[in-house]
């Protein structure tokens, strides 16, 4: 019996070993390519097939570094824009973390998606979790001024991305870096199992289950689950056949269609007075967990008017202050006029 085995044996011991060399040839063929591309963006154009292979490792990476300890992360998309001027959009953003109440740790959770190589050297030398999203040799470094063509694109190229990031399995809060996070806004969001979307408005109607409060894609927390899936999917189809619109207008048609119905998605409503924005101030200082510069054309005018938010933020803080005063927030005149 012992003789008879021994030549298979012997065999079923080469072709592992023959497979094991494969492998190893095939494994090592892959990470040192990984390191190359890793640095210079704008050597050639690597393989489709690589491509998309690369783009799922390092988008894991990104995902994983970032997470909280269920699957959770917030995400913000900059591009070089955000990164200019004398006090850069991005910087207020960041502001917004260090002087918010409980709001410094999340940084640690903060994904930054930079659509371009300036937005995303700067993130990388701010230290923060930066994944860099690759768009078909286009770059959206300059401002993509509202309903532009290219604002568009920008916007329809995100929802592809986020649509990914769901997919694999990770829940969201997606940021605008025109949003300032005052308080941490997670005990604010509703953990009602039931509840899949919940999304801030421009105008809040006083009922969080109404489908006619004028959602704003500014600011959201999404689960990962088929349902949610499914939403950005059917999403993202509509980019064809909705020629000139955003991709926030194409979400309201869809909702007022009726695709949360038919997908069985818990959609909740966030007030304004948690979720506050230029186009309706909450009416509590003392509760609001962030601040939109919606409403607002430029950047210029929403930098100009989220320092005053920064300003009002301080004064409310400051210890010395008098408070017997009832707080106002300050106007938004910049942004008003960006309009004209
Ligand atoms: C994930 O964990 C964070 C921090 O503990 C918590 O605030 C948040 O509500 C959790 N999210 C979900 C979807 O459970
Ligand atoms: C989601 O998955 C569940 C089972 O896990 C299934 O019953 C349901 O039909 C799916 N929903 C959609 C919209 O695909
Ligand atoms: C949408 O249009 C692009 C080009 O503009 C085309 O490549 C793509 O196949 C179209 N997709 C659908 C779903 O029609
Ligand atoms: C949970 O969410 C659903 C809507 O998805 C709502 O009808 C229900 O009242 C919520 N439950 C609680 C306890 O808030
Ligand atoms: C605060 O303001 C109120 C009314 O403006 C005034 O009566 C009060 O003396 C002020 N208190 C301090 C400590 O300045």
């Amino acid at each position: 019996m012992d003789g008879s085995l021994k030549p298979g044996a012997t065999l079923a011991l080469c072709t592992l070993l023959l497979i094991s060399l494969l492998l190893i040839y095939f494994l090592s063929e892959k990470n040192p390519s990984a390191s190359i591309t890793d640095k210079p963006y704008r050597s050639k154009p690597p393989s489709a097939i690589h491509e998309a292979s690369m783009y799922r490792d390092e988008l894991e990476a990104a995902l994983e570094g970032a997470s909280m300890a269920n699957k959770t992360v917030i995400i913000a998309v900059v591009n070089r824009a955000y990164t200019e001027g004398d006090k850069p959009m991005f910087d207020i953003f960041l502001d917004g973390f260090w002087l918010g109440e409980d709001t410094r740790q999340l940084t640690n959770h903060l994904l930054i998606v930079a659509v371009d190589q300036t937005a995303f050297e700067r993130c990388m030398f701010l230290r923060l979790h930066c994944y860099r999203l690759k768009t078909d040799g286009d770059d959206f470094m300059d401002e993509k001024v509202y309903m532009s063509e290219d604002f568009i694109k920008m916007m329809w190229i995100r929802t592809r991305f986020l649509g990914d990031v769901l997919r694999r399995g990770y829940n969201f809060i997606f940021t605008d870096t025109d949003v300032l996070w005052l308080r941490n806004p997670f005990p604010r969001l509703t953990l009602n199992e039931t509840v899949d979307l919940q999304i801030s408005v421009d105008r809040f109607n006083g009922d969080q289950w109404s489908q006619t409060n004028p959602l704003n894609t500014g600011f959201y927390m999404i689960k990962s689950n088929n349902k949610t899936i499914a939403l950005f999917d059917e999403w993202y189809m509509q980019r064809n056949t909705s020629v000139g619109m955003k991709e926030q207008d194409v979400l309201v048609e869809l909702m007022h269609k009726g695709v949360f119905n038919r997908l069985g998605l818990g959609v909740r409503f966030l007030d304004t007075i948690y979720f506050s924005g230029f186009c309706e101030d909450s009416r509590d200082i003392n509760v609001v967990s962030t601040v939109h510069a919606n409403c607002c054309r430029t950047i210029r005018a929403k930098v100009n008017d989220l320092i005053n938010v920064v300003h009002d933020w301080k004064r409310f803080r400051d210890p010395s202050d008098n408070k017997t005063m009832d707080f106002i927030w300050s106007n938004h005149l910049a942004c008003q006029n960006s309009w004209t």
